[in-house]
């Protein structure tokens, strides 16, 4: 071990690296006084060049949860003191002074306030971070992003993102580093110039005429939305170059005659004014289910679920839509539906991997109600948009039985939005040649007031599995 001048240096990277060589500094009883902390090798340094390698046989630090996440958290705050400053917490810590934990400590204040700052940061960049879309002869990545984060927080959002955005690759590059999701594995790059997110996207152009005709001059107050979306925010968002000039054009007067056109023709504060036709001509002759646009849903499903099992299934499953969990996995009936269904499956001895499952509708449907997103039923004409998708999957699959999982498969099933399940309970129907067999929806299981209705539904859906399995024929 190297002793320069009582100080010993130490070199620390990541947390991780800084972890490992505190938890050692400790166990040989360093004061904050004698390290010389690096963040990178080379940095500078009084009175050496080359930090000591750590002793990592250290014995693990047994420290709060509490303390770790703060500790953890504020280690992404950008200021060139950040490792000494948690040496020193860390430190005191050890000695019993578990003030330095209080607000009301100095070290303690910092010590929030960074940890606070960073969360921010992490907060504003899922919301502010925008995605363009390549060209497909640009290849992969299909998204890029730019944006200049203040403190270290790329890699979370990263993975927050990569959590959100399934199977669709993308990149998000800022100027120190930056992070690719290839759709299943996350890598980091090197920083990159901003250039390398400034592409020609489609469907900003639309972004910014829905911006432009929700802009209503009469109600907007600047200031309130300069102090909702930070400034240094605005260079980087498509809408941050349209909306100075609607501002100066709501101070010039059009904030009398602005509720004309586009306010005038909204029903509501969702709606879309520019026909869903007009942006996107071909929206009716999809060729994947990920570009289907034959319907709204799409646009807040974090993608497209198709069904999934042996392309030769004799029996199908059409449930009603994916849930919270499968929109996110990309996968049917992998949430706690999926679970009741699953237990039914094997009471009634059908193998689920011999089923092709499959949904009526392919997005998700959901209103958000506090931070969770609440399953809303399906439209008639979401049902009816959705449609195509379960006809070419009940062509190629073949199935000789069909099992409706509810009435939305049911009305898909039969192309009948008035169909109705009671009377098909317990009682099969021919459709197209095949059998159709109505059952309760998983869900309905799980929602049922009482133990009584609960098992009563759930022995429809097992009954119903089981009468399938009959309805084949060798
Ligand atoms: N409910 C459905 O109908 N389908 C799923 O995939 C999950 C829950």
């Amino acid at each position: 071990m190297k002793e320069v001048n009582e100080r010993v240096v130490r070199l620390a990277q990541s947390f991780d690296a800084w972890r490992a060589a505190a938890r050692e500094l400790i166990a040989r009883g360093v004061p904050p006084a004698d390290v010389a902390w690096q963040s990178q090798a080379g940095d500078g340094d009084l009175f050496s060049s080359t930090p000591d390698a750590t002793d990592t046989s250290a014995p693990p630090l047994r420290l709060p949860r509490p303390l770790v996440e703060l500790l953890e958290n504020a280690a992404c705050f950008n200021v060139h003191d950040r490792w000494a400053f948690l040496y020193q917490v860390l430190w005191r810590w050890q000695q019993g002074q578990h003030d330095v934990l209080s607000p009301a400590d100095a070290d303690g204040a910092r010590l929030h306030a960074m940890a606070k700052a960073v969360r921010r940061e992490e907060h504003d960049m899922h919301a502010y971070v925008r995605f363009r879309e390549r060209s497909e002869a640009e290849g992969a990545p299909r998204f890029v992003a730019w944006f200049e984060p203040v403190h270290e927080v790329l890699p979370q959002v990263a993975r927050h993102f990569a959590r959100r955005m399934g199977s669709t690759s993308w990149m998000i590059a800022t100027p120190t580093a930056s992070m690719l999701w290839d759709g299943q594995t996350l890598h980091a790059g090197p920083a990159l110039l901003r250039g390398a997110a400034e592409i020609d996207d489609a469907g900003e152009a639309l972004w910014l005429t829905y911006y432009r005709s929700i802009f209503n001059p009469a109600r907007v107050n600047a200031d309130l939305l300069h102090s909702h979306i930070p400034s240094r925010f605005w260079k980087n968002l498509p809408e941050g170059a349209i909306v100075p000039a609607m501002l100066s054009g709501a101070a010039n007067g059009e904030r009398r005659t602005g509720q004309t056109a586009t306010v005038g023709q909204r029903s509501g504060a969702a709606m879309i004014p520019i026909s869903a036709e007009r942006a996107q001509p071909a929206r009716d002759a999809p060729t994947t289910l990920d570009q289907c646009r034959r319907c709204e849903l799409w646009q807040h499903a974090t993608q497209a679920v198709p069904g999934v099992g042996p392309q030769t299934a004799r029996i199908m499953l059409v449930g009603e839509q994916p849930g919270d969990q499968e929109d996110l996995a990309g996968l049917p009936f992998v949430g706690p539906a999926g679970a009741l269904l699953e237990q039914a499956l094997r009471e009634a001895g059908v193998a689920r991997d011999s089923l092709y499952l499959t949904n009526a509708v392919k997005h998700f449907k959901w209103e958000p109600r506090g931070k969770r997103r609440l399953h809303k039923t399906p439209a008639q004409r979401e049902i009816l948009a959705c449609h195509g998708w379960l006809e070419e999957e009940i062509e190629r699959v073949q199935p000789q039985v069909i099992v409706a999982l509810g009435s939305t498969a049911l009305k898909s099933i039969m192309q009948d939005g008035a169909a109705s399940m009671t009377p098909l309970l317990g009682t099969p129907a021919q459709h197209d040649g095949r059998w159709v067999v109505s059952v309760y929806h998983p869900a309905y299981v799980l929602r049922a007031l009482d133990e009584a209705s609960r098992r009563q539904a759930y022995r429809v859906i097992v009954e119903g599995l089981q009468h399938a399995l009959t309805l084949l024929q060798d």
